[in-house]
């Protein structure tokens, strides 16, 4: 067994600033299925949306993240993470960061990105490629610190809770058993504090603008122990994912939208006009459902985002990034109009937590794209996530340092055991059960919802999770299977999540109850085990 002070579950913004924080207070763990940067943060192109011009003020950011989460955020959550923004952006730049800078008038000041929602230009970047620079920067600076074990290709499989170890009534995490990818062994590893820094679950969806690691590991666990999940629903849909046969998840940033880019139809219309009169910039949930109408409408199996009338330098220093990707699939943006589609991008629900990722277990904090802290309500505001990470990972961290609990004799943990150990013999199961999730998900559960499509989707999964919890107990545990076991968790949790709002707002849309419904529903959905 190995004990650690913390022990941290994801290397993406949320886990990487929390773990650079605690290090200073004790022994630290990062554990991470993949590299170290294999994260969403890595993947994040747009940037971080922080208040830091003349021109702009926080209530200006607090009014806009509020219009987008349809009423369902909590404003004094909001207020916080907005407020407290610039500092950790100012830490974030003390380690290496360099946000673009413009020359204005003779001096240098930021270059701010503007995406759908936000009345002004407050997002903070580096080229197209902002989160793999803050990724870098901050395992950079993890590698130098002594008290920290970076534990590569280990997959945390379950939390261990006094409740599960028959202590029911003071239940706590107690830390973590974790898959040894190299070994095939699971590690017991204990921890007064752990914390799950996750992120998402995009690959629940056939289409997906996340890496391949975002299989929602982090609500899957907390759901298992018995932690309450929040409003999971909520799945953000982003409109432009490059439509190519051989580009798999390639997001076309909002920020081509933001610099003027138009959403056309296969016959070259400016159809977004037609569905809100803020055009290819308006809100992503509204800009989603139109391109997903317009497709059924029409038979055409993508729309086209156009930037060609941009000067060709401008496109090709704002966005490097996207603008050698298109190429290599033959796609030259500053001739031609792009090919997109859109993907599942974003998990706005989740392990639910207050403001310092506390969640309802003790010793058990949540933060990232993998909590519902209430910033995002029904629909995220853009680049909001990154600046949710940065400013709750250091709350948490404040908090957790404080919060030991009291020296008692320790609950012996017992050694991970799975019943009956086989190999498994035949992983097309496996891969056959990953795939059918994947597209019932996307036919049943996506942009646009109705009663009986999300009913058929729930019968479905539970006669899936019946087969699986019979696979997972009958043969040796691996990332295949453990992805394959929450992933089937957390679509369940999407449906039943789905089936208890009958309103549509913010992601949620469904034909049944196209309406708002204030009067009842104008709250989080909650979903415990227990
Ligand atoms: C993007 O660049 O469009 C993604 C930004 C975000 O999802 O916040």
């Amino acid at each position: 067994m190995k004990e650690y002070d913390f022990a941290i579950i994801g290397s993406g913004i949320a886990g990487l600033s929390f773990a650079l924080k605690a290090a200073r207070h004790g022994s630290v763990a990062v554990i991470t299925k993949r590299k170290g940067a294999d994260t969403n943060t890595a993947w994040a192109q747009g940037g971080i949306a922080c208040v830091t011009s003349d021109e702009d003020s926080f209530e200006l950011h607090v009014r806009d993240t509020l219009e987008a989460g349809a009423r369902l955020c909590d404003e004094a959550v909001v207020r916080t993470i907005v407020t407290e923004g610039p500092e950790r952006i100012r830490e974030l730049a003390a380690l290496g960061v360099q946000f673009d800078q413009r020359e204005v008038s003779g001096h240098r000041e930021l270059d701010l990105g503007k995406e759908g929602g936000h009345s002004k230009r407050r997002v903070l970047h580096v080229q197209d490629a902002t989160g793999q620079e803050i990724e870098e920067r901050l395992l950079r600076e993890l590698a130098k610190q002594p008290n920290v074990a970076l534990w590569e290709n280990h997959m945390a499989v379950d939390l261990i809770t006094a409740a599960k170890l028959g202590f029911a009534t003071e239940d706590r995490c107690l830390g973590v058993y974790v898959l040894d990818e190299k070994t095939d062994k699971v590690e017991t590893v204990r921890s007064d504090r752990t914390v799950l820094a996750t992120g998402g679950c995009g690959k629940v969806y056939l289409y997906t603008t996340n890496p391949d690691i975002a299989t929602g590991d982090g609500v899957a666990m907390a759901w298992r122990a018995g932690v309450e999940i929040s409003n999971m629903e909520f799945v953000q849909f982003h409109p432009t994912c490059l439509f190519h046969a051989e580009a798999k998840s390639f997001l076309i940033s909002e920020a081509v939208r933001g610099e003027g880019g138009i959403l056309r139809n296969h016959r070259g219309e400016d159809f977004m006009r037609r569905y809100d009169s803020r055009g290819s910039l308006a809100p992503r949930d509204i800009v989603a459902r139109a391109i997903d109408a317009e497709i059924k409408r029409s038979g055409a199996r993508c729309v086209f985002l156009d930037i060609t009338h941009k000067p060709p330098e401008f496109i090709r220093e704002r966005f490097p990034h996207i603008y050698q990707t298109c190429l290599r699939f033959g796609i030259d943006m500053l001739k031609q109009a792009i090919p997109v589609v859109p993907a599942a991008h974003y998990q706005c629900g989740g392990i639910k937590t207050d403001v310092n990722g506390a969640t309802t277990l003790p010793g058990l904090y949540a933060i990232g794209e993998v909590a519902c802290t209430g910033m995002h309500g029904a629909n995220r505001l853009a680049s909001n996530s990154l600046l949710e990470g940065l400013v709750v990972a250091h709350r948490a961290a404040a908090a957790a340092v404080q919060t030991r609990p009291a020296r008692k004799p320790k609950i012996p943990l017992p050694e991970w055991r799975s019943g009956n150990v086989q190999d498994v013999d035949e992983l097309v199961v496996i891969y056959h059960n990953w795939d059918e999730i994947r597209r019932l998900m996307w036919d049943y559960v996506g942009i646009v919802r109705t009663d009986k499509r999300l009913q058929r989707a729930s019968a479905r999964l539970r006669n899936l999770q019946r087969e699986i919890r019979e696979f997972y107990w009958n043969f040796k545990v691996s990332i295949d299977l453990l992805e394959l076991r929450n992933l089937a968790a957390v679509a369940a949790l999407i449906v039943d999540s789905a089936l208890c709002r009958k309103e549509s707002r913010g992601l949620h849309y469904t034909l049944d109850h196209p309406e708002t419904n204030d009067r009842e529903f104008k709250r989080d959905t909650l979903l415990s085990r227990g």
